[in-house]
């Protein structure tokens, strides 16, 4: 198979990873992929935003097989158009990709399907907003309805907060047109975990699970950033819960849509808060691979996944289950200095060679790129993943921050609690 792979993160490097082991690959191009990607993939100067150049350039090399990883291009169609020229594509069409484009739309039918999920009202005007926040209970959590690259929500503690968010997302300022509309919820308490699942529209294979760390910072301090941290399998769930959680979250959903002739077909992410008081509910849906979370469950993936992403495109899927390794995988992220915020680049990364030699650790490149030297350079706020396997979460754990401890660059920083809780708390 001549497969295009569309993205440039740790997740597309990690998918990368997965497929290039596949018996059935013939030739794997990478838009625009990375510095990383490229030692397993041909990249392209073609952004994975520029659906027309993607599309042509999957014509003219009779591509078997399109993957996306990011949201954005899902979210603007490009499913739809690659689906109108006849060609294979992974990932949910447009309209079921608003399960993630729009907040609005993503709550709506999980009232409509009787999914379990936090309180909350949709306001369009700021002054209704603004009423709004200054009388309500607090925390609240306020959401841009649309895309904003992870940014998009605010958990704000007090009025005046909640006031400032509101103005700058309903103002355009932000976020433009997406923060125009706005979700407000109830802050809920619990543990969070991810819940991955492979979709025709009709048959659900869910993956392993896993556990993000969403705050920069130990000990969940800190603003809120793409993930800077995962581990697999999270030992918050017993398997019986686990498949609760999947009649819960993932099936009316898939069900749901389908019903509604809106079929959902690639990857469905559920972020799942465990509360106390109501039981899994559903924080947010996404239309593809959580990053880091492919960082950790891919590792750990024994099945070939090329054919079964293939089958989803094709709109039937064949496979029944899937094979997993029974070791545990932990991703740790390397930042950069001021990462969510400010951050400079174009350091030079030390270290990458000897770690990425070893069994069973992989550095999943995020912002890095090639310098004239051959070197490795900082090029983004999440500059790279250490994912480790071992025997059991600790073995993993701790193998995992021996070796990001030989990786360095200027100002890099990581969080020193991935998987703490599960390994101290949970146990
Ligand atoms: N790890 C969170 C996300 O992928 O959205």
């Amino acid at each position: 198979m001549k497969v295009l792979l569309i993205g440039s993160g740790a997740r597309e490097h990690a998918l990368a990873q997965k497929i290039s082991q596949s018996p059935q690959l013939k030739k794997l191009y990478a838009a625009p992929g990375n510095s990383g990607i490229s030692q397993l993939a041909e990249c392209l100067e073609i952004k994975a935003d520029n659906i027309q150049e993607l599309l042509a350039f999957a014509k003219k090399e009779s591509i078997d097989l399109t993957i996306v990883g990011p949201e954005a291009p899902l979210v603007a169609g490009i499913v739809d158009a690659f689906e109108a020229e006849g060609l294979k594509i992974f990932g949910p069409n447009q309209k079921a990709a608003r399960l993630e484009g729009s907040k609005v739309f993503s709550k709506l039918k999980m009232e409509k399907y009787g999914i379990p999920t936090a309180p909350f009202d949709v306001f369009s005007h700021i002054d209704e907003a603004k009423r709004y926040v200054i009388e309500a209970d607090l925390p609240i959590v306020i959401k841009a309805d649309g895309l904003a690259q992870g940014k998009g929500v605010k958990i704000c503690d007090t009025s005046q907060e909640a006031v400032t968010a509101l103005t700058e997302m309903m103002s355009g300022e932000s976020f433009g047109d997406a923060g125009k509309t706005v979700v407000i919820e109830r802050k809920m308490e619990g543990e969070e975990l991810s819940i991955l699942a492979l979709t025709d529209g009709e048959k659900i294979i869910p993956l392993a699970t896993s556990q993000d760390h969403k705050r920069a910072y130990d000990n969940d301090r800190g603003p809120n950033t793409g993930g800077m941290g995962a581990y697999s399998p999270c030992p918050l769930v017993s398997d019986e819960k686990f498949r609760e959680i999947i009649d819960l979250a993932i099936k009316p959903m898939v069900q749901g849509m389908a019903k509604e002739g809106i079929p959902y077909r690639g990857l469905l992410y559920a972020g799942i808060m465990l509360t106390k008081d109501a039981g899994p509910i559903v924080l947010e849906y996404n239309c593809r691979f959580g990053d880091p979370e492919a960082e950790v469950v891919l590792p750990r993936l024994k099945s070939d996944l090329l054919p079964v992403l293939y089958q989803i495109a094709c709109g039937k899927l064949e496979t029944e289950t899937l094979e997993w390794h029974d070791q545990a995988c932990i991703a740790i992220v390397m930042a950069s200095g001021g990462y969510p915020g400010h951050y400079d680049t174009n350091f030079e990364i030390r270290g990458i060679e000897s770690v990425s030699s070893q069994e069973n650790i992989f550095i999943f490149h995020a912002g890095t790129v090639k310098g004239s030297g051959g070197e490795f350079r900082t090029s983004g706020g999440r500059v790279l993943a250490v994912s480790a396997l071992g025997e059991n979460l600790r073995a993993a754990h701790d193998r995992a921050y021996q070796f990001i401890s030989k990786i360095h660059f200027n100002d890099c920083f990581y969080r020193r609690d991935i998987g703490r809780r599960a390994l101290e708390v949970f146990r």
